[in-house]
């Protein structure tokens, strides 16, 4: 199945599951007005300082991607805005969800008819779906989640741009997942990245493929945050193969779970072009995605080295991604195409399973 039509059938299914769940009643139809599009608030963005200096020691605070992608994927008057709206807002006849009588019978048999059509519809959920719907919009989620993530993993950077600018709501849907699946971890390399950081305040930063961007937001640094779509004024949207800063012109280069494309060496050369002589570039990656029987750690390594990089150190203390740390060595590397790089991919795709 071609991509977009993948797309498509997730997408339709998922605003299928949004759509109002129509009220049985054994009454004559009530009349249902059409709710108004509930103004969705836009992300409040922030300013953006040049130097970023203010920022808190606490990240700042953004509306969360989940709370403006939920929002947003709600058509207007579907099933959960009309179960919100109180009987009679929008239309003085209609009577509200629960209480709706079949008209009083004029007989007793006729009398016997008569339900409340709380009986006959499944209960509903906070946000208006039932529980069943709410699970299945979870698997869909979910579904979506991983086809993305393994499109990140198994195509070029210039395909992952293509992509994701054809459909920001996409990057909303990637990073709800992301999201999820880190919560599970029992801590996020972006924390180590701002300890350290908060250690070396005048370090100017380079953050590739930095999501939200809350390194950022967390520390005192100058930082240049990058990923393929902006989801707040701290983003700058841009392939990270190739950024908008100076030759030699950062101290700290950090990539936490981000080599994700299958050219992923030509962002570490980004890097090596950005840093100055001596400055740091710092990876986390996941670990299942070094091929430990086959000296998965020491070939990336001496791959990076390769690049103009020196090794400086390495933690596997984590269980579930490995700390690498570099420093910019000398001005040249080799080429890509005759480093550890060109031989094949150095990194398995990070494939997460069915919830
Ligand atoms: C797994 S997420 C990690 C986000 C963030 N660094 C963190 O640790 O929370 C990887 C991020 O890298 C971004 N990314 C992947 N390839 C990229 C590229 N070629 N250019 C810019 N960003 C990219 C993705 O869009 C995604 O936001």
């Amino acid at each position: 199945m071609s991509d977009k039509r993948m797309l498509a059938l997730l997408k339709k299914r998922k605003e299928e599951l949004s759509a109002p769940s129509k009220p049985i009643s054994l009454a004559a139809k009530p009349e249902v007005s059409r709710n108004e599009a509930k103004s969705i608030a836009p992300a409040d963005k922030k300013a953006r300082s040049s130097s970023n200096n203010g920022n808190d020691a606490v990240a700042k605070p953004l509306p969360s991607l989940s709370t403006v992608s939920s929002a947003a994927k709600r058509p207007a008057g579907s099933g959960q805005d009309a179960a919100a709206v109180p009987a009679g807002r929008n239309d003085k006849k209609r009577p509200a969800v629960g209480t709706v009588k079949a008209p009083v019978a004029e007989n007793a048999n006729a009398a016997a008819r008569t339900r409340d059509i709380t009986s006959a519809t499944p209960p509903l959920k906070k946000g208006g779906l039932t529980a069943l719907q709410a699970q299945m919009e979870n698997k869909l989620q979910g579904a979506q989640f991983r086809w993305l993530n393994e499109k990140l993993y198994t195509t070029t950077s210039e395909e992952a741009m293509d992509l994701m600018s054809s459909d920001p709501s996409l990057f909303e849907a990637y990073h709800e997942g992301f999201r999820h699946q880190v919560t599970k971890w029992p801590i996020n390399p972006v924390d180590i990245f701002v300890r350290f950081l908060k250690a070396h305040p005048a370090y100017v930063v380079g953050d590739f493929g930095c999501g939200d961007a809350k390194i950022a937001r967390s520390v005192t640094n100058r930082v240049h945050s990058f990923d393929l779509v902006s989801v707040n004024d701290y983003v700058t949207a841009c392939d990270i193969r190739r950024v908008p800063v100076d030759s030699q012109s950062l101290d700290v280069a950090i990539f936490s779970l981000a080599l994700m494309g299958t050219n992923l060496a030509d962002f570490l050369r980004e890097a090596h072009r950005t840093l100055k002589k001596g400055g740091h570039l710092k990876i986390a990656e996941v670990r299942s995605r070094f091929d430990e029987q086959h000296n998965g750690i020491p070939r990336f390594i001496e791959a990076i080295t390769e690049l103009g990089f020196r090794h400086k150190h390495t933690d596997t203390s984590n269980t579930h991604f490995v700390l690498l740390d570099f420093v910019k060595s000398s001005d040249v590397g080799v080429p890509r195409t005759a480093s550890g790089f060109a031989a094949g991919p150095l990194l398995k795709p990070c494939i997460y399973k069915r919830r």
